[in-house]
């Protein structure tokens, strides 16, 4: 396939007839060289050097950083419809998992399919995403199960970024559920963490196909110290660790990879106040997943509040998955967290951006308009921010320069 980035024009210039988000009662302005940001203010401040340079001209546009999904599985073979089905029959996730269905579905699904398929299934996934104003995104493995197979989802995982010019950061979650050949096993659980441990880390880091790790800890996944276990082989390969945390129980997930240093803990609706001092203590940002939540139909609330009150960076994200998320919308992600789970405008805004950047390492390149970082940008059709919360099923998207190029809007 030919790489889709090669048809996006340079957005070097100078870009007026707009609103940055932070100030949006007077004209911005936004100097772009070399893909990157070289000033930033209003535009009655726009030093004259700047002045002569290509126009691009944004229409009254009000702008904000692009939008940072950081959290996702976004490749995988097949999808779930079957088991959204059984859960409005009554089922829980639990129960759908137990009956063979949930996450190793998915593994069977995708061990099946080749790079491929899972990259022409992946990527109408990630346009949608895209032309929400996603500049960067996450993509976790942990539909394989064995070597062959997550190197084919990490794979793929780049392969994306590659061909349209969007940051990926992978992270390996081959501790996302127990292979199928692994669960009838006595010492199954152990066995299988070892080989995680021993051979597939080890070996994908070493290909350079692991930014972060991740593991599902929870009583139907792993436990507290098979995380522990992974997690110490990825602090000696110098990899960052983040893990799916107290979703549906309080484990002390959030504890152990606070001690870590882990750069988030996601979902974390059972999170204790323990768990909070211990992230706040370590930096740790809270991923909030409302769309999970959502299709959950939970009612376990995350502690936002208790979050908001120890100064917990907050991030939100998609968590798109084929079982608890198949969420293809940033923005409407923002609108549940602020509808759900109460978060005010400004954080859930900062939520897909600045903290969801942090949660992924990636905040001295993203989240933010500021000189000297890559230019990520979005031009949106409205009049105040507070409308990108407040709508839902709108795409107010009217253009996108993501990592210096115009990817959505090249007549701007
Ligand atoms: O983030 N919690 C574990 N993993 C996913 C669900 C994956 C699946 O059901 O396929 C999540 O919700
Ligand atoms: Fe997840």
């Amino acid at each position: 396939m030919k790489p889709v980035i090669n048809e996006f024009p340079s957005a070097d210039g100078l870009w007026s007839g707009i609103r940055l988000a932070t100030d949006a009662n007077v004209e911005g302005a936004i100097v772009v060289a070399q893909g990157a940001i070289r000033w930033v203010g209003a535009r009655s401040a726009l030093p004259a050097e700047f002045a002569g340079l290509k126009p691009h001209d944004g229409g009254g546009a009000l702008v904000t950083p692009g939008l940072v999904d950081c959290h996702t599985h976004l490749v995988y073979g097949g999808q779930r419809a079957n088991e959204f089905a059984m859960r409005l029959a009554g089922a829980t996730y639990e129960e759908v998992a137990k009956a063979g269905g949930g996450i190793v579905s998915s593994v069977r699904a995708t061990r099946e399919a080749d790079e491929d398929t899972l990259f022409a299934q992946a990527a109408p996934r990630l346009e949608q995403l895209l032309a929400d104003g996603v500049c960067a995104i996450e993509i976790k493995s942990g539909y394989g199960l064995s070597l062959e197979h997550e190197r084919k989802q990490l794979r793929v995982a780049r392969r994306l970024g590659e061909a349209y010019g969007v940051t990926v950061r992978t992270t390996f979650l081959g501790a996302h559920a127990l292979p199928p050949e692994y669960a009838g096993r006595a010492n199954g659980s152990g066995d299988y963490i070892d080989l995680v441990c021993n051979e597939m880390l080890p070996a994908l880091a070493a290909e350079g196909l692991v930014d972060a790790v991740d593991v599902f800890c929870e009583r139907i996944a792993f436990s507290l110290a098979e995380t522990e276990q992974v997690f110490k082989v990825a602090k000696a390969l110098g990899l960052p660790v983040k893990l799916h945390a107290e979703q549906l129980s309080d484990m002390g997930g959030a504890a152990l990879a606070a001690r870590y240093g882990a750069l988030s803990c996601d979902h974390i609706e059972h999170l204790s106040a323990e768990g909070i001092e211990a992230m706040r203590r370590s930096g740790t940002v809270a991923v909030l997943l409302p769309g999970a939540y959502y299709t959950l139909r939970d009612t376990h609330l995350p502690p936002i509040a208790a979050l908001r009150a120890a100064g917990v960076p907050m991030a939100v994200s998609t968590d798109h998955n084929p079982g608890t998320s198949p969420a293809l919308s940033l923005l409407l992600m923002v609108n549940m967290a602020c509808t759900l789970f109460r978060l005010t405008v400004p954080e859930a805004l900062d939520g897909v951006t600045v903290h969801a950047a942090r949660a992924l390492g990636l905040q001295d390149t993203h989240g933010a308009i500021a000189p000297g970082m890559p230019a990520n940008f979005v031009l949106w059709n409205v009049r105040e921010a507070a409308e990108l919360a407040y709508w839902f099923g709108q795409q107010p998207v009217r253009a996108v320069v993501r990592q210096g190029r115009i990817a959505i809007g090249g007549n701007a």
